[in-house]
């Protein structure tokens, strides 16, 4: 017990889009997953830093190499540049959280990190090779696992994290998921950035936008479903600012990935032992950024009718779940389930 005390847990959400940390120290930090150096000599004295990270690399972009290095869930590989950014990331949050990385004489720190679920194998490597000598101890796991264990949905039930990379997709039996529990899709919150961009290009060919923009209208007027208010932005056409109504290319963009996530779902669901299928059904959870779209949740509801019904829980507040959930498991796990990464 005294021993435990001793030592500072962590949980880390790798996300692609935004990254947390939830520590034992009562710490908790979210910081957007860019990274980013400055491109040359005036933009490294106007910036005064040697890197720039999350919401800061992303706000001085024009001034600097600016990389995300997570995509579709997995870290980028082969890029020097992306591996080094997720290094940095990794190591900020850290120190977010009141630890050096590079000066290790403080307690023992024991982190969880949470990654996609079918990405596991390819990304263990990076994420060890990243933290090494920056924490004692490394437990990896999927990314809907450390959702179920913060919320306490670990016995029958599904877990949806929808993110901005991948949907995530994994059922709770009352112990640790397998393969076959879980489900990784491409299709999430950038798939939708990207085909939003594409119909409202089609749409007004004379507007001028960046995917930014997208992202923050999708953000403020997403949905499926029938439109309840039109979404109406305002972009540069020919220089002046100008209103569009892109209500239509917003339904079809958020629509566009129902189809394989009703597949998913489905799919999960009849593998599940049929005793326990109903109750599954009846507790499903949506979390993740991409699960806030309006109307989600009802749709696939309406979508589990075909196999009798079922109810579908949206986390109102999914910033922290997968953090906190890394940081329960962090507490919870015995001392043989750590790998040891530092001497
Ligand atoms: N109200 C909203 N409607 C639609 N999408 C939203 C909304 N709010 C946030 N998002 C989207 O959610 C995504 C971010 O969600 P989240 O933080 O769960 O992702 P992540 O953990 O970074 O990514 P991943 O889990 O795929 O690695 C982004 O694509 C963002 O644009
Ligand atoms: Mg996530």
């Amino acid at each position: 017990m005294s021993e435990k005390k001793e030592v500072l847990h962590v949980g880390i959400d790798l996300g692609t889009s935004r990254s947390s940390i939830s520590a034992s120290n009562g710490q908790r930090h979210v910081i957007e997953s860019y990274v980013g150096w400055p491109l040359d000599m005036v933009a490294k004295r106007v910036l005064k830093k040697p890197v720039l990270i999350g919401r800061e690399a992303l706000e001085n972009r024009s001034m600097l190499d600016l990389h995300r290095p997570l995509e579709e869930g997995l870290i980028k590989d082969g890029s020097e540049k992306d591996e080094a950014a997720v290094r940095e990331l990794l190591r900020h949050l850290l120190g977010l959280v009141g630890v050096d990385p590079d000066n290790r004489n403080g307690m023992p720190v024991r982190a969880v990190v949470g990654v996609p679920a079918e990405a596991l194998r390819v990304n263990k490597q990076q994420v060890r090779k990243a933290l090494q000598n920056a924490v004692d101890n490394l437990l990896i796991v999927s990314e809907p696992f450390a959702v179920a264990y913060g919320i306490e949905a670990l016995l029958h039930t599904m877990i949806i994290d929808s993110g901005a990379g991948t949907t995530d997709f994994c059922v709770m039996n009352g112990r640790l998921p397998t393969e076959e529990d879980q489900r990784t899709l491409p299709q999430a919150g950038d798939f939708i950035d990207e085909a939003l961009m594409r119909l409202i290009r089609g749409r007004y060919p004379e507007a001028k936008f960046s995917i930014h923009m997208v992202r923050e209208w999708k953000e403020a007027g997403s949905f499926v479903g029938p439109p309840k208010n039109p979404v109406v932005v305002t972009a540069p056409v020919n220089g002046k600012p100008t209103q569009l109504d892109i209500s239509q290319e917003m339904r079809q963009a958020c629509e566009s990935i129902l189809p394989p996530m009703v597949e998913s779902m489905l799919d999960l669901l009849s593998r599940v032992q049929p005793e326990f299928q109903e109750k599954v059904r009846n507790n499903i959870v949506l979390s993740g950024g991409t699960g806030l779209i309006r109307g989600l949740g009802p749709r696939l509801e309406a979508e589990l009718q075909v196999v009798g019904g079922g109810k579908v829980r949206v986390v109102k507040d999914p910033i922290f779940v997968g953090s906190d959930g890394g940081l329960a498991i962090a507490i919870d796990a015995p001392d043989s389930d750590w790998e040891r990464l530092s001497a």
